[in-house]
């Protein structure tokens, strides 16, 4: 049985200040904080005997919204960066690879989840159907460890290897990706 958790109605799975992106490996890791509270909504949707709908709302909104913007954040931005600034000492290059991987294959899974949870409001479904209960538990699992990674190695090398230009650069097409223009952005 999941144990009730507050939530602030108006930002579920907490806030990232815009103002942030200037300092994108900070954005990135407030952001991981974020999906952490993701994965325990994920797991209360599981757990719950009965459908609470404005936390299933919030979830299809945050997967369809914030977390497809990581995704490309990381994947078009930090990830390619990162590589081309890694020494060949450094043995990051096949842990990117991986969780490039993951990424792809998380992203079914959101989709999955996203469409059952639509479905399920839609439906005005009192209890979630078991596929999707143990798709929002994998979720939650696989997400968990992928942020882990994440957190103890790819932020940090970043925070090594990337000189201010790269990380001026990757703040500016995070911005641009939201429609903010960031102050001193020629673009
Ligand atoms: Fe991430
Ligand atoms: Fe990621």
């Amino acid at each position: 049985m999941a144990r009730a958790r507050r939530r602030d109605p108006a930002a579920p799975f907490g806030r990232c200040e815009p103002k942030l992106l200037s300092r994108p490996l900070e954005f990135i890791h407030v952001e991981h904080l974020r999906h952490r509270e993701l994965c325990q909504a994920a797991e209360d949707l599981a757990e719950a005997e009965t459908l609470d709908r404005r936390l299933a709302e919030a979830v299809v909104n945050f997967l369809r919204s914030e977390m497809t913007l990581h995704v490309i954040d990381e994947e078009e931005d930090l990830f390619p960066v990162l590589r081309r600034r890694l020494k060949p000492s450094d043995e990051a290059g096949r842990i990117i690879g991986l969780l490039s991987g993951e990424h792809a294959a998380d992203e079914k899974l959101s989709q999955e989840i996203a469409s059952g949870l639509s479905a399920a409001i839609d439906a005005k479904a009192t209890a979630l159907p078991k596929p999707i209960r143990n798709a929002l538990l994998a979720f939650a699992d696989r997400q968990r460890r992928h942020l882990s990674v994440e957190n103890a190695i790819v932020l940090p090398l970043a925070s090594q290897r990337l000189s201010k230009r790269d990380l001026d650069e990757i703040a500016r097409r995070m911005a641009a990706r939201r429609g903010i223009r960031l102050r001193g952005s020629s673009t």
